[in-house]
């Protein structure tokens, strides 16, 4: 394969940006690896596209520093940059074939026609579409149209791949077999992409570590399950899925600590943790059990009684009360399982070791 991607480290050192006298990026460290998937996953707002524009150059000049292959780019136009930016909008020339609107980048830079021509055959292969070379955008499928932009996108070899929400105009099944076409071509092409999206299943599902950001500051950097079962904070966890997050304080007595909820509930903690007043437990690491029962060894009960059911298909979350604590509780639903009604008394466990502390 001639397409040779320049697989390549892009560093980020305190970034920040402002619109005006608007502040929307902070103190931004990152660092991302040669050849790596990497994701920024975010609410709507919080700073992704902001932060993923000023590595293509586009907008306000920022603060800081950011470096690709080495090189400070900061102050370089985005030509000088060469990066390569795919937008959720194709944004295609309608009024040219698929075949020209790959070569275009090539004919900006007076690239010899054989050359070019041969080029156009090889990204239009890599994105499987050899065959519509001679129809126009408005002739292809969404998904089709978000292929020819990634072709046109990697025929300049990219040194990194931008690609904000590009997934976000199709619809469900789409999106799914796109974000595998996505990954399949990255692993070929070997290429260090950045993928923005609010998404956290396509975040997960594609990436090999993201970036959390809310409110224009990096909340945490790690590989998805990573991230899910060490969130460092209270808004990481709540924004990988779903936690109960907990109110309180750390009580030690001798070699022991435990942390005993604003609700009443004292939940042994594994080691010394000073200062720690928040925690958070999934539902899924919550189980419930007909009251009398004995608790395993690494699980510690409490009384609880149920208030909510509500059946997701796959789960089974009830919303207990346990002391003055309100918790979800997730069961996997298997065909036969007893399931509790509301108002009925049941014992809540929970392990120590599925116990997040967080700072935060
Ligand atoms: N051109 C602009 N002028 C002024 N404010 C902007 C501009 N673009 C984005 N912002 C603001 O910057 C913040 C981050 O926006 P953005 O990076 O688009 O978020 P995201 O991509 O995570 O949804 C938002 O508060 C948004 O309103
Ligand atoms: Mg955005």
């Amino acid at each position: 394969m001639s397409l040779q991607a320049k697989s390549t480290e892009v560093i980020i050192e305190n970034l920040g940006l402002s619109f005006g006298d608007t502040q929307v990026l902070k103190g931004i460290d990152l660092t991302i690896k040669a050849g790596e998937f990497f994701s920024f996953l975010g609410p709507s707002g919080s700073g992704k596209s902001t932060l993923l524009r000023a590595i293509a150059g586009f907008g306000p000049e920022p603060t800081g520093r950011i470096l690709i292959g080495g090189q400070e780019v900061a102050k370089l136009p985005p030509w000088e940059r060469n990066v390569g930016m795919v937008f959720q909008s194709y944004a295609l020339w309608p009024h040219m074939t698929v075949a020209k609107n790959v070569a275009f980048g090539l004919e900006e830079r007076k690239v010899a026609r054989p050359e070019i021509d041969k080029r156009v055959k090889e990204a239009l292969d890599l994105v499987d579409l050899a065959d519509y070379a001679q129809r126009r955008p408005s002739q292809l499928s969404g998904g089709q149209q978000q292929r020819v932009a990634l072709a046109r996108t990697i025929i300049i070899e990219p040194r990194v791949l931008l690609l904000d929400e590009p997934l976000s105009n199709l619809d469900a099944n789409l999106r799914v077999q796109m974000r595998r076409d996505i990954l399949s071509l990255q692993k070929k092409l070997n290429l260090t992409t950045i993928f923005v999206t609010h998404d956290q299943e396509e975040a997960n599902t594609t990436s090999a570590r993201m970036a959390v950001l809310n409110n224009g500051i990096l909340q945490q950097v790690g590989a998805p399950i990573e991230l899910y079962d060490a969130p460092a904070n209270r808004f990481v966890a709540s924004f990988l899925g779903t936690a109960n997050i907990l109110e309180g304080e750390t009580k030690t007595n001798g070699e022991l600590t435990a942390f005993l909820t604003s609700g009443g509930l004292q939940i042994p903690l594994k080691q010394g943790t000073d200062h720690i007043t928040t925690i958070a437990i999934r539902p899924q690491n919550i189980s419930l059990h007909a009251p009398g029962g004995s608790p395993s060894e690494a699980e510690i009960r409490f009384k609880a009684i149920v208030e909510e059911t509500e059946f997701l298909g796959s789960t089974l979350r009830y919303g207990v009360k346990a002391g003055g604590e309100t918790m979800l509780v997730d069961h996997v639903h298997k065909p036969g399982d007893r399931v509790f009604a509301i108002a009925e008394q049941v014992d809540m466990a929970i392990t120590p070791d599925h116990v997040t502390l967080l700072h935060g």
